[in-house]
């Protein structure tokens, strides 16, 4: 006799891990979209300072950093989630708001984890395909909405596609949803976007009660390590993921130091030039090689592969200690995904993947 588990964990999908290999050398990662640079040093010392603190219970009312939040954005403390990373907030939306016979509707490709909103809760998955550029499907995604629908996803920049929209486009588009379906908007990306200011979607929470922001500390922050995020929405979805969770999910150092990144915005405003810097170089390389990208509004490009082995590019890549996604793990095979690094990183990539073409 062996064990039993829940029947419904068979249908949860496993992280899909990028291809591993055993490259004695300097490995290059560029697959978890990651900023390549690290921690600001006030970010170090304030992590520091909480290291003597570690016997204690971090604050499980997260106050100094909603604080610190609320101060960024203005929205009140009251309405401010804190999550270990931004997945775990996804996750306790789906635990306090699907179940069998519910609804939750998201474009494909996209985030990784929304297949397991609806895996883990028993509640069914209604997928809308991006179109040619990659972009969500908006109008086809509000005509899945049904009596059954609790959850709406849109996820601006997408990943892996890289697409986005502006901030009135999303505004218009939310009209159309019935206020009784919960539309996170997933937001991880959204200092790179250059359609809009991060500050922009915020006046959307206004005119939409039922929208919840999604932001996180793991992309232009780069305190993935520490697993930081934060949701942005009405005082009752606050309290229902609040509920479902442990209420020391999100430890006094992940706290402390992503309040203090709040602060330094210029280092914020450096990151996403430097970003820029390295996409228009990483795209016109990619283009002179004659493989495609979306339009990028993030960290990362969206690359069709063309005639080109999908399977001997990310192998061939790895071999050479360059770590990048395989599309077919993302949802579209005959693609890559590839975050930029530094500068040094990404002519790594290009010239491993020039011995590959
Ligand atoms: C679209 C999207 N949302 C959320 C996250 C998750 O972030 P966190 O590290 O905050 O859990 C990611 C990370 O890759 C992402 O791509």
């Amino acid at each position: 006799m062996s064990i039993e588990f829940n029947r419904r964990i068979e249908d949860i999908p496993v992280y899909p891990a990028a291809s591993t290999y055993a490259f004695e050398g300097e490995l290059v990662k560029l697959a978890s979209n990651e900023t390549p640079y690290p921690p600001h040093p006030q970010v170090l010392e304030a992590v520091e300072a909480q290291l003597r603190t570690l016997n204690r219970y971090p604050d499980p009312e997260k106050a100094f950093l909603r604080k610190r939040i609320s101060e960024r954005t203005g929205v009140p403390v009251g309405r401010i989630a804190v999550g270990n990373g931004s997945c775990e907030i996804l996750l306790a939306a789906a635990d306090a708001m699907l179940e069998p016979g519910a609804e939750v509707v998201y474009a494909w490709p996209s985030f990784s984890i929304y297949p397991h909103l609806a895996a883990m809760s028993g509640a069914r998955a209604v997928t809308a395909p991006l179109n040619e550029a990659g972009e969500h499907d908006l109008a086809a995604m509000a005509t899945e909405v049904t009596a059954a629908t609790r959850l709406l996803i849109v996820c601006n920049p997408n990943n892996p596609s890289a697409t986005a929209f502006a901030p009135a486009v999303i505004d218009d588009w939310l009209h159309e949803v019935p206020r009784h379906v919960a539309v996170v908007l997933d937001e991880a990306y959204v200092e790179f976007s250059a359609l809009q200011d991060p500050d922009d979607s915020l006046d959307l929470l206004d005119r939409h009660p039922n929208l919840v922001l999604l932001r996180t500390f793991s992309k232009v922050y780069g305190l993935c390590g520490l697993r930081a995020g934060y949701a942005l929405g009405s005082e009752s979805f606050r309290l229902a993921v609040d509920r479902v969770r442990q209420p020391f999910s999100v430890n006094a150092l992940a706290q402390a130091a992503a309040a203090e990144a709040l602060a330094h915005q210029d280092e914020v405003e450096r990151r996403v030039e430097q970003n820029v810097i390295e996409r228009v170089h990483v795209e016109s390389e990619l283009a002179e090689r004659g493989l495609e990208t979306t339009e990028s509004q993030a960290n990362f490009s969206w690359v069709a592969l063309g005639d080109h082995d999908e399977d001997e590019i990310v192998d061939g890549l790895a071999a050479r200690g360059v770590i990048v996604r395989a599309g077919k793990a993302l949802g579209e095979a005959g693609r890559m995904r590839v975050t930029y690094g530094t500068r040094y990183e990404n002519d790594r990539f290009l010239a491993a993947l020039d011995e590959l073409l």
